[in-house]
């Protein structure tokens, strides 16, 4: 038998978001919505997956390449959406129906129902789960002898009793059809219901009644199933998820500290004996490896961490920090920066797309842009490349083992050669040969007996030009 096809349900308008963005790219976790569900169908072994997106293709270029994409014409309910797909499905492949906004589904969730339907030899295999609060769910109405009798909506009032409205157990909106039982009765659904829509779950009803069997299949983990319609739901589902994300770090022998003020997205990576420190945030693609110290107040995002980096009270992008590195407490690191093996980053610095070389050391209150930075290398408190002017951003290449003093502006482009000095309070604008010692700021003099010059004088009578 061929695998499975996923049509993916993605086309409502999400109006109980609230939102100019399509619910299903609303950000869950690192990945939009949708991405959950499409991840869980490919890992459950589907062959194709096909997205049913909304007329204007949001969905366009946000989805991966191998995912097709089948236009529903108008908003006309779940089973308009199917309908919308029917090009796209086969009478003798199975169709496994899922939502975009039910994103905490997993794959093993998946393959149960779908080995549950192979076995069973129904129709179709409606996925169900008892809440404690099913409030706006279909549910389940079964028959007698357990299968599905229909699926009850209670998202608009008209269509449930005061009856069906007590059942605890609800329609996840997941399902597994028959390919050409599904397309046999996808014509014959109607907009008979309170929102004049056309249900989807109205077709199990129909198979039912043309005496093909319909399958429940409870999912005793309710969280798998949680849809999100609006903004309170999604905070709910965030919250498991980010809950998860952390346990299967925990468990893979990273210590979180303190899990409740702990974010870690979907796709971070982290090493053994890694320890995330309180009020930490890590995104996107960060990755790092063992034995680091991340936090506390420390932000990352789609950064590149070695071994052994530790990280204090800082919020950095897109940086790439090698093994030993220090940064912080209170660093602000920008796209394009590496900071090479065992360098240190220190308090209140800022660096910008600059290659820090091994071993290196900024410690305080600088700004490094656009800078090559060799090896050994020590920048005095308070370097400031002035890297644009005003029109164009250049480049300051400085060499090894320098030592820069403090106070020390580098206007670029401009070049401190291997082992030069600078001097502190230096406005550098010409490059400093290597092993020179380069001096740009006006020499001290001192004006002998101010103190009591200025108290003989008259008050109005004023001091020599140039004298304060
Ligand atoms: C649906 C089910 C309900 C179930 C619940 C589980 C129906 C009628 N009801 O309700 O029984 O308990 O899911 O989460 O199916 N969509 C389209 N085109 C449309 C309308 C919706 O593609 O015209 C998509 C939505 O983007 C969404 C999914 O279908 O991903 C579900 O639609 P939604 O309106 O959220 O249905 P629910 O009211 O949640
Ligand atoms: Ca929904």
């Amino acid at each position: 038998m061929s695998a499975p096809v996923a049509l993916i349900l993605a086309a409502g308008q999400g109006t109980r978001m609230r939102s100019c963005t399509p619910k299903v790219l609303h950000d869950l976790c690192g990945r939009p919505l949708i991405a959950w569900p499409v991840a869980a169908a490919r890992a459950a072994g589907a062959g194709r997956i096909v997205v049913v997106d909304a007329p204007a293709r949001p969905l366009d270029g946000r989805l991966a390449d191998d995912v097709e994409i089948v236009v529903q014409p108008q908003p006309n309910g779940t089973g308009g959406a199917v309908r919308a797909a029917a090009g796209a499905l086969e009478r003798d492949v199975d169709v496994i129906v899922l939502s975009g906004d039910v994103p905490l589904v997993s794959a093993q969730a998946l393959s149960d129902l779908l080995s549950a339907h192979a076995r069973s030899g129904a129709a179709a295999t409606l996925a169900s789960t008892v809440l404690d609060d099913p409030a706006g769910y279909g549910r389940v109405v079964r028959a007698p002898d357990g299968s599905l009798e229909r699926v009850v909506e209670t998202k608009e009032p008209g269509d449930a009793t005061p009856e069906e409205l007590a059942i605890g157990e609800v329609n996840t909106g997941i399902y597994v059809f028959d390919g050409g039982a599904l397309l046999d009765v996808l014509e014959r659904l109607r907009p008979d219901n309170a929102q004049g829509e056309l249900y989807l779950p109205d077709a199990l009803a129909l198979l039912r009644d043309g005496g093909a069997r319909v399958d429940v299949q409870l999912v005793d983990d309710p969280a798998l199933v949680l849809g999100v319609n609006d903004r309170v739901q999604l905070a709910q589902v965030r919250e498991l998820c980010r809950r998860r994300i952390i346990e299967d770090h925990q468990r893979a022998g990273v210590d979180v500290v303190d899990p409740g003020s702990t974010i870690i997205d979907a796709d971070v990576e982290l090493g053994r004996d890694t320890v995330v420190e309180p009020f930490t945030v890590l995104r996107g693609a960060t990755r790092a490896g063992e034995r680091c110290r991340i936090g506390p107040g420390t932000t990352l995002t789609d950064m590149t961490l070695g071994d052994d980096v530790v990280v204090l009270h800082t919020y950095g992008v897109q940086a790439d920090l090698h093994d030993g590195v220090q940064v912080g407490p209170f660093a602000y690191l920008r796209p394009g920066t590496v900071v090479r093996a065992g360098a240190k980053i220190g308090t209140f610095v800022e660096v910008k797309n600059s290659d820090i070389g091994t071993g290196t050391k900024v410690p305080h209150l600088s700004y490094v842009g656009d800078a090559d930075v060799g090896p050994g290398t020590n920048l005095g408190a308070g370097t400031i490349t002035a890297n644009y002017d005003g029109r164009h951003k250049h480049r300051t290449t400085i060499g090894t083992g320098v030592k820069g003093g403090v106070h020390v502006s580098l206007v670029a482009p401009v070049e401190l050669g291997d082992h030069s000095w600078t001097a502190a309070g230096s406005v550098v604008t010409k490059d400093v040969p290597a092993g020179a010692l380069g001096i740009a700021r006006e020499r001290q003099r001192n004006l002998e007996n101010y103190d009591e010059r200025r108290r003989e004088s008259a008050a109005s009578e004023p001091l020599a030009a140039g004298e304060p």
